[in-house]
């Protein structure tokens, strides 16, 4: 379901971040990488992976407050080609999202209201539901992380 007015609000903070001029990765991979030092080497090309891992999780929250139908599909593929980089519980999905936002925010200064804030937490609960729906349904497809023999 769309949301237009966290969409606005979300579209608002991201002119701010990119009038700013400040590249949240950086000191989003860094938290994330203190947090899990263990997944550092499934980075085998760091710079290429944060970019990708960081502009696709803010296209996902805003696609999601708009309302677009790419977003589900996206997500579950996203969680199964993930497999190859090792069993990432929920949990550090959900550690991934908080930061990318807690670091938008940061950078957005102080075009970061109580709203903007309230928009993309929400969009970001509604992420993590999305990636933990995804993560149950390829458990019950393919358990074991293998597709299922042909019957
Ligand atoms: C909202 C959550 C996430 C999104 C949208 C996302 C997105 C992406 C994208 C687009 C790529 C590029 C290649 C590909 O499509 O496989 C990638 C690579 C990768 N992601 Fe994520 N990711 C997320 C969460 C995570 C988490 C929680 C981990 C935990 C360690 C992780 C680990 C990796 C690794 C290891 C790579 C490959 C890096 C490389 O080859 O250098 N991702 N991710």
């Amino acid at each position: 379901m769309s949301d237009d007015g966290d969409a606005a609000l979300m579209e608002a903070s991201l002119m701010a971040v990119a009038d700013a001029g400040i590249d949240i990765r950086h000191l989003l991979f860094e938290r994330f990488l203190a947090a899990y030092p263990e997944r550092r080497p499934a980075f085998l090309n760091l710079d290429a992976a944060s970019r990708r891992m960081t502009d696709e999780t803010l296209q996902i929250l805003f696609g999601l407050a708009a309302g677009e139908g790419w977003v589900w599909p996206l997500v579950a593929e996203l969680v199964v080609t993930h497999r190859n980089y090792g069993a990432l519980p929920a949990d550090e999905y959900d550690a991934f999202v908080d930061l990318t936002i807690d670091e938008l925010g940061r950078a957005a200064g102080t075009a970061w209201t109580v709203a903007h804030a309230a928009a993309w937490r929400r969009q970001g609960e509604a992420l993590k539901a999305m990636i933990r729906r995804a993560l149950a349904e390829w458990r019950s497809a393919m358990p074991g992380g293998a597709a299922a023999a042909p019957a």
